[in-house]
């Protein structure tokens, strides 16, 4: 009997209530072992997949790859600024479409967790706010403050209300089972004081008052007050108990790689620490684990957090930006997730008791008064394996690892043996060709304006643009006596200019002089650039750039983008000359942007010149049109952007995001699996362009004539822009002989897990796709990983042949491991191994 009743009893009833006319059923509880749905204890496995980072058409696609991969549950965050563009008008189509993406989620038959928030950080421009709620007079954001609790509590009832009206909570027959209030506000409360307490206070009485019927979570925050459960995020959550006993232990973020930001690399979490991490949390009795991510996907529009986050937010997740498989991530993971779920009986049905195997060695047993047992054998020593001695039994831990034996005896995973397949992506050509291009100047020098607005002295970007436009002109002018030296073939002038973010372009007479950009860390810089003027009138025009706003940070709705000075002259006759206090003016947006250039309304409206006609210097501030055809085929498209600076780009409309070309600065030596991972532990992509590809969705286009717009600030040759596609060329597997799988288990009625079979080794090509060519095969001992295996001393000759006849031309294939398999023994008493490469291509039809 599982002892779940005294604490389910005191949540259920508390969570009985009549709705309108309705009974919310008790349906989801929890007790310290668990999340319970309908009286079951449940290890429940999540993965983050946020609605609008996709589209529509690729959800269900994204959701059965997350089924399949042994997730229970997809969790997603709900984004108020695009639900809410301007206050009390409301979106929810298209990519905002919240109810058709849980809709979906029930119909795969998996779980939701809605993490509402409504602040949700997430690199997602403004932590998720609406620009309009900075202007809410008197606001001041997640503390104990009116206009901002009402503003909150007022969105938070609204996606509940809308949830409940469709019937989505568990407690309804809906598929979601867990609600998220706030996030992550323990990084802030403390910096609150007594303010941050009530805040907490109210934010989880207001959420618990909404009935939902289902538990409410609050992430990295200690103080979550009853009922609400506190849970962990971090790379590794194995020291995280909950703020009470009778709390299970949740992990909302298991954080599977990491974000990209312009001028970084691209950071990568190996999939054994991964997996090492959630082994140890489950070990450490945690019952539900979400992936931030499982699929990152892409910051479309002007959604990007910032300043700085990259349009991809891929995140090294098991199905990367594109929806494709990651693997051996993806794989490694799946058996991860098997093994855990050979062991769920026990695992809820007792505390684990721990024995100490040597130093860094311990084995964590769970065993149910039915007679399951389900142990974890842990080698936290990152630099040796060791061999213990558990229940009489040798077992061999790789360094940093886990084993699991869902029988206490035998051994059917280790995080650190990866037997799934890994796979190369590549973006290969297409047949599509961008027709001649034709290009509309944004003339910088015919700024004067009537319509710009002037002020004297400098003002904030934000509460000019309001965030319509990442640009924002600041413009003014400077008389130069004719007696100035510089003149005379003196040294030029300097302009300096103190910027709070994030990126200044500085335009002398409508020339461009320079550029400049700061950090993410550190968004302001101060910039100074010679600049030739001329006697008399000269006009400065200084574009000022925001690339996303920040998501994170105390009271970040009170942070400053723009020139906010001094913009100082130095070098004339009369020293420096302070331009920060004379009259300047403004012009929110470019005028392509005016002009709706991106669209194909808006495009058709202006005369474009060919671009054939026009010379090809690099010119800054420009817009580029050209028209193709889609490219046959179902693989996943991007442009290809490296021969452009920086700007945006939209394809019949729809923005495909910001690029930008900035080389990435890092560190990209050997980067071990073993030890504490951190983000700057694995990178890639040093001395490259930080994102070179953009994701072009496929539900974007129409079979001909699709109109592609690029708006490039800095100059770059549109000439060299190409559509690619993107697939895994080449899989590769490895696996060894006697070295069962979790496929090769399967669990009894009675609950308790069995052992069967025999080592396999799997390939597999996308759908569509299928094995063309074996480019290598040895059974016996390989040496190398994919791309460079050898034939070690002892090889089996007909390998190649053996593989050949089992694989080529199917999409997938299974090779026992076995020396009957091969026609005899290679080399007897010798632990051999199964190394395979193979092609991928698309399937003849
Ligand atoms: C967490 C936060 C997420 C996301 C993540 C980093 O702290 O809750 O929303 O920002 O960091 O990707």
């Amino acid at each position: 009997m599982e002892t779940i009743s005294v604490s389910k009893l005191f949540i259920c009833l508390s969570m009985a209530l009549l709705v309108g006319n309705q009974l919310i059923q008790c349906s989801v509880t929890y007790d310290k072992k668990a999340i319970i749905i309908n009286g079951q204890r449940r290890i429940l496995i999540s993965g983050s997949i946020h609605y609008p980072r996709s589209t529509p058409e690729m959800w269900e696609d994204l959701i059965s790859k997350a089924k399949n991969g042994g997730l229970d549950v997809i969790d997603t965050y709900v984004f108020w600024n695009v639900h809410e563009p301007s206050p009390g008008n409301y979106n929810f189509e298209g990519r905002y479409d919240l109810v058709r993406f849980i809709k979906t989620v029930q119909k795969l038959g998996l779980y939701v967790h809605l993490r509402i928030g409504p602040y949700v950080c997430a690199e997602w421009n403004f932590g998720g706010f609406p620009v309009w709620l900075k202007f809410v007079p008197g606001i001041s954001f997640r503390t104990d403050n009116g206009p901002f609790k009402a503003a909150m509590h007022r969105f938070t009832e609204k996606i509940v209300q809308m949830m409940k009206s469709e019937n989505l909570f568990e407690s309804q027959g809906g598929p979601i089972i867990l609600s998220q209030i706030e996030n992550e506000f323990g990084l802030e409360k403390n910096a609150l004081g007594a303010a941050g307490d009530a805040y907490v206070k109210w934010a989880a009485k207001m959420a618990v008052g909404l009935n939902t019927g289902v538990p409410w979570v609050m992430c990295k925050e200690d103080d979550a007050p009853d009922p609400v459960i506190n849970a962990c995020n971090g790379f590794y959550c194995d020291g995280f108990t909950p703020n009470k006993p009778y709390k299970p232990t949740l992990w909302t973020e298991a954080w599977s790689g990491w974000f990209t930001e312009f001028g970084g690399t691209i950071p990568q979490r190996p999939v054994q620490d991964l997996a090492f991490a959630v082994a140890r949390f489950i070990e450490k009795g945690g019952s539900y684990f979400n992936y931030y991510m499982y699929h990152g996907g892409t910051n479309f529009g002007r959604t990007a957090g910032g300043p700085f986050i990259t349009t991809s937010y891929d995140y090294d997740a098991p199905l990367d930006e594109y929806g494709l498989i990651r693997e051996p991530k993806y794989g490694h993971l799946k058996e991860l997730h098997r093994a855990i779920k050979l062991c769920e009986r026990a695992l809820v049905s007792s505390d684990s008791t721990v024995t100490r195997l040597g130093t860094f060695q311990e084995a964590r047993v769970f065993s149910s008064a039915n007679g399951n047992c389900a142990a974890f054998l842990s080698n936290f020593d990152s630099n040796s394996a060791k061999r213990v001695m558990f229940n009489n039994m040798h077992y061999d831990l790789p360094p940093w690892s886990t084993s699991i034996l869902p029988d206490c005896r035998n051994v059917v995973f280790n995080t650190a043996k990866v037997g799934t397949q890994t796979s190369r992506m590549q973006m290969l050509p297409t047949n599509s060709e961008l027709l001649s291009w034709e290009i509309y100047d944004e003339d910088v020098s015919s700024l004067e304006d009537s319509s710009a607005m002037t002020a004297v002295g400098l003002l904030e970007q934000i509460n000019v643009t309001r965030d319509s436009s990442d640009y924002l002109w600041y413009k003014t002018r400077v008389d130069i006596s004719s007696s100035e030296s510089f003149l005379r073939g003196g040294q030029w002038p300097t302009l300096t200019v103190q910027s709070r973010g994030h990126i200044v372009h500085v335009f002398i007479n409508g020339k461009l002089s320079g550029s400049a950009y700061g950090t993410r860390e550190n968004s302001g810089f101060t910039y100074t650039v010679p600049v030739d003027l001329r006697a008399g009138a000269n006009r400065i025009a200084l574009l000022s750039i925001a690339v996303g706003l920040p998501n994170i940070g105390l009271h970040f709705e009170t942070w400053k983008t723009g020139i906010l000075g001094p913009v100082v002259l130095d070098g004339l006759g009369q020293g420096k000359r302070d331009l920060s206090w004379q009259k300047w003016s403004y012009k929110v947006g470019l005028k392509g942007e005016t002009l709706n250039l991106d669209s194909p309304n808006g495009a058709s409206s202006v005369e474009w010149i060919q671009g054939s006609l026009v010379d090809h210097r690099q010119r800054p501030l420009t817009w580029y049109k050209s028209y193709f055809n889609a490219p046959q085929g179902n693989e996943p498209l991007a442009l290809d952007m490296r021969s452009m600076g920086k700007g945006q780009v939209w394809i019949n409309g729809q923005s495909i995001g910001r690029y930008w070309m900035v080389y990435a600065k890092g560190n990209c030596g050997a980067c071990s699996y073993s030890g504490t991972y951190r983000a700057p532990k694995c990178q890639l992509g040093c001395g490259e362009p930080t994102q070179r590809w953009y994701h072009v969705p496929r539900s974007w286009l129409k079979p001909t004539h699709n109109l592609l717009v690029v708006l490039e600030e800095l100059g770059g040759d549109a000439s060299k822009i190409s559509l690619v596609k993107r697939r895994a060329t080449t899989v590769c597997a490895n696996a060894y002989e006697h070295h069962p799988t979790t496929e090769n288990w399967s669990t009894e009625s009675s609950g308790k897990s069995k052992m069967h079979h025999q080592a396999k080794l799997h390939l597999q090509c996308a759908p569509g796709q299928s094995i063309s060519e074996i480019e290598f095969a040895s059974f016996g001992t390989p040496q190398g990983t994919c791309g460079s295996f050898q034939k070690g001393t002892c090889h089996a000759p007909n390998s190649h042949a053996i593989l050949e006849k089992m694989c080529v031309g199917r999409e997938s294939c299974e090779i026992p491991i076995s020396n009957s398999n091969f026609g005899a023994d290679p080399c007897p008493k010798v632990l051999k191994q199964l190394s395979v490469e193979a092609s991928c291509s698309p399937t003849a039809t």
